[in-house]
């Protein structure tokens, strides 16, 4: 069997346009869903799914994000004084979550290019996880484990999450074609980024969840232009198709577009009626409307 997935990298250098003006100062991926910020929720997923280095690219006005992570004694000795316990174990759970990593993506130039940042992180037939914190998913298997499950069934193969979209909705994603149905995964036959709708070959949209094999990044490194004129993720997955093979799946669970005003408020309700201390209140509160 091939070696354990134990790296995640977070592309996370965005400008967050479409949350503007929030996001004038305060990165997206410090916009909180219920009581975190997203991307602690998409960091606290890899951490579940016994990934232990989580690599963030990011860009240099993000620090913010890091110092998220780090440890801190002041308000640890503050909590301690007070006897507030819960918080204590709290903060002391975020100092478990893993080994943090930084690399700097200086020039937006796409998804692809941010993964490809990422590479010196890697040996040649390593398998890594990316998890894009936009696509925010409530699940009870947390949902990049559930890849993980279809990598090691696979004997290695990459793998991406999947989606239904409606078909009027499929020019928004990376969209698969597939040929093979297997129990719970598909063997993926072509990819194809944001396609319009006459030209989609299916209606099954990539959700920011992959398991990448290292050989993707002698494709990202040509830096050839795609959709939008940048370096697409999408199109160098078309590399991993021979053996082990790229693979996809619909894992369960319920995906949030938190990148989008509606997507984000939808991600706040149902994080929110899944909390404990507040579901109760918060169904009454919507009952009212
Ligand atoms: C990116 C990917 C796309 C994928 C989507 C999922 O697009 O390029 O293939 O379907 O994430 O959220 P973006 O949303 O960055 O435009």
């Amino acid at each position: 069997m091939k070696h354990s997935i134990s790296k995640a990298v977070f592309p996370i250098a965005g400008l967050g346009t479409r949350f503007l003006p929030a996001t004038k100062s305060v990165p997206k991926e410090m916009l909180t869903i219920l009581d975190r910020p997203i991307i602690e929720w998409a960091v606290i997923e890899a951490s579940k799914s016994g990934i232990e280095e989580m690599i963030f690219v990011t860009s240099s006005r993000k620090n913010i994000v890091l110092e998220h992570f780090e440890k801190s004694e002041m308000l640890e000795l503050n909590l301690k004084k007070k006897k507030k316990i819960d918080k204590i174990k709290l903060i002391e759970s975020q100092n478990q979550l893993g080994k943090f990593s930084l690399v700097i993506q200086d020039e937006p130039k796409g998804l692809g290019h941010a993964v490809c940042c990422a590479s010196n992180f890697f040996n040649e037939d390593q398998s890594f996880a990316v998890i894009l914190p936009d696509d925010l998913i409530l699940s009870k298997t947390p949902a990049i484990k559930q890849l993980i499950e279809i990598y090691k069934k696979t004997n290695g193969g990459s793998v991406i999450g999947l989606e239904k979209v409606p078909v009027n909705k499929v020019s928004n994603y990376g969209v698969i074609e597939y040929k093979k149905k297997n129990k719970n995964f598909l063997t993926v036959s072509g990819v194809v980024e944001k396609p319009k709708k006459s030209e989609a070959p299916s209606n099954l949209s990539i959700v920011g969840r992959y398991i990448l094999n290292s050989k993707i990044f002698q494709s990202l490194k040509l830096g050839k232009k795609g959709f939008g004129n940048e370096i697409q993720l999408t199109d160098s997955l078309v590399s991993l198709m021979d053996s082990p093979g790229l693979y996809a799946t619909e894992f369960d669970g319920k995906r949030f577009d938190c990148g989008s005003k509606l997507g984000f408020i939808e991600a706040n309700v149902n994080f929110g009626i899944n909390d404990n201390e507040i579901n109760k209140n918060l169904r009454q509160i919507i009952k009212k409307l």
